[in-house]
């Protein structure tokens, strides 16, 4: 059983905090999501798709690039995130990936990249299925637990606040989409480093996407100089020639209804 996630308002305000600098930021969710969608090769095209946590509207680019025809919806519950999505060919929809406002069976295909760690996995996974027409597929990624493995090593000893998400793994993705009704169940797993100059700036790349609430067991208040200087000299016994590295433990998952 996972730790609790951070309260959905809270989640929801970090977000909408960061639309303006997120696309500068997201390097690690264009690169999913463009592999997640190139992965995915359904039967036939699919003439109607729901993005399920849009953001700036990135999946909704490459959908429309790669289907023209294609009914796109594009849902957030950020507004200034679906403000920017506006700018895209899709219906924008204010609403909660775990209470979608669609009808059921409305859509042939519903795609959701790097969002569902911020959500309640089975009661996404049981309101894609009911808004899936028969035979629809969904097709998501989330990130597993070996993700900023490099930054809780790095605070380990130094405090037993909690610095990162508690991420699912594979076998638990897998669960969630079986209990709620999915079959062809394929999942993939794939390991993304990224690298920064110093710490400082990978703290600020996750803010500026807007990743930065982590839930109960969060610091409240601010860090100790001694305490961060202590973190940031074991953050650098990772250093490698390419800078500091951040690991990010992607999984995809692909399925039909
Ligand atoms: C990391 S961003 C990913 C955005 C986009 N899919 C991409 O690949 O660039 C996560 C997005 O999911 C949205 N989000 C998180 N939880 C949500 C929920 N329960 N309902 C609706 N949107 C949610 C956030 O507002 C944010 O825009």
């Amino acid at each position: 059983m996972l730790p609790p996630l951070p309260l959905k308002p809270r989640i929801r305000e970090s977000f909408d905090r960061a639309a303006r600098s997120y696309d500068a930021a997201a390097i690690l969710q264009r690169r999913v999501c463009e592999d997640l969608l190139a992965a995915w090769t359904p039967d036939a095209p699919p003439d109607s798709i729901l993005d399920a946590g849009c953001g700036t509207g990135h999946g909704i680019r490459l959908l429309h690039r790669r289907w023209p025809d294609a009914r796109l919806t594009a849902l957030d519950f950020a507004p200034a995130m679906l403000e920017l999505a506006r700018q895209n060919p899709a219906l924008c929809v204010a609403g909660d990936l775990e209470a979608l406002p669609c009808r059921a069976a409305s859509f042939a295909a519903w795609i959701s990249s790097l969002t569902i760690q911020w959500c309640d996995t089975g009661q996404v996974f049981r309101e894609a299925w009911r808004v899936l027409r028969p035979g629809g597929y969904l097709a998501t990624s989330t990130l597993g637990p070996d993700t900023f493995r490099e930054l809780r090593a790095a605070f380990a000893g130094i405090d037993s606040y909690r610095h990162t998400l508690a991420f699912s793994d594979p076998a638990a993705v897998e669960q969630a989409l079986r209990n709620a009704g999915f079959t062809d169940i394929v999942l993939r797993r794939r390991s993304v480093r990224l690298h920064y100059p110093d710490l400082r700036t990978l703290l600020h790349a996750v803010k500026a996407i807007g990743a930065n609430s982590v839930g109960d067991g969060a610091r409240a208040g601010l860090f100790g100089k001694r305490a961060w200087q202590q973190v940031q000299a074991a953050y650098e016994g990772h250093r490698t020639p390419a800078g500091l590295p951040a690991h990010y433990d992607v999984i995809f998952a692909y399925a039909r209804k």
